[in-house]
């Protein structure tokens, strides 16, 4: 479902000399339906390794295969149907901001084409659960940074991805929030969807026992 086969990310270095090696040599593998922690320090690599698997870099050495598609070999049609199939909460959010509340939820619906009578049942029923019931309308930057993760939270998990990637989801949360939400993604893993969270909370990796990515340095370290 998501394997990594020894691989290795470097980005261009800021004017001329050589590439910058951020991630080294990693090899790991998630079963469809695995819940992971990705847990080190700032710096270690976290986002990095998000964004090669929503597909934002390629791998500069190694293999990659996500959803049993080789991103390697895949064709650009196949890499956009991936891309339809993996839902991210981004460390910043990434609201559109010219669109409400309920517009960015139902971006990924539409994207889909699904029918606006259903789209419109669904994301209200997905913003009244994160607790948005009264901000449908509003525009992200009328919305706190707490009530902008949860409309990107929202958003991530409203198609159902099977892939479902979250950078610090819960870094403007605060507890009852990131348990409701470590509840959802929790359920979400037993209905089949494969979920990689990004943290430095320690309170709630010690409350939600799950197998464990460490990155020092750029290299997993188990
Ligand atoms: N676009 C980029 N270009 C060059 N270096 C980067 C870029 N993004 C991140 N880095 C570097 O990669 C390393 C890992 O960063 P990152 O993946 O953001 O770690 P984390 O999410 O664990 O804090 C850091 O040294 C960071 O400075
Ligand atoms: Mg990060």
């Amino acid at each position: 479902m998501v394997r990594f086969e020894q691989v290795g990310l470097s980005y261009p270095a800021h004017g001329p000399g050589p590439l910058a090696p951020v991630l080294y040599d990693l090899s790991f593998s998630v079963p469809e339906g695995g819940f992971r922690w990705l847990v080190g320090a700032s710096g270690a690599g976290k986002t990095s390794l998000l964004r090669l698997m929503y597909l934002a870099v390629r791998p500069s050495t190694g293999r990659l295969s996500l959803l049993e598609v080789d991103i390697g070999s895949a064709r650009r049609r196949q890499l956009a149907g991936l891309r339809r199939r993996i839902g991210v909460v981004y460390q910043d959010f990434r609201l559109l901001p010219h669109l409400s509340a309920f517009d960015n939820v139902a971006l990924p619906l539409r994207i889909d084409g699904r029918s606006e009578g259903q789209i419109r049942a669904d994301v209200v029923e997905m913003l009244r659960w994160v607790g948005l019931s009264g901000k449908l309308d509003s525009p992200p930057e009328t919305l706190s940074g707490g009530e902008q993760q949860r409309v990107a939270i929202a958003r991530a998990v409203i198609a159902r991805p099977r892939l479902l990637l979250a950078d610090e989801p819960t870094g403007n949360l605060d507890e009852v929030q990131a348990e409701r939400l470590l509840r959802l993604l929790q359920e979400l893993s037993r209905l089949g969807t494969t979920v990689i969270v990004a943290t430095h909370n320690r309170g709630l990796v010690s409350r939600h026992d799950a197998p464990s990515l460490r990155l020092d340095h750029g290299r997993l370290v188990c």
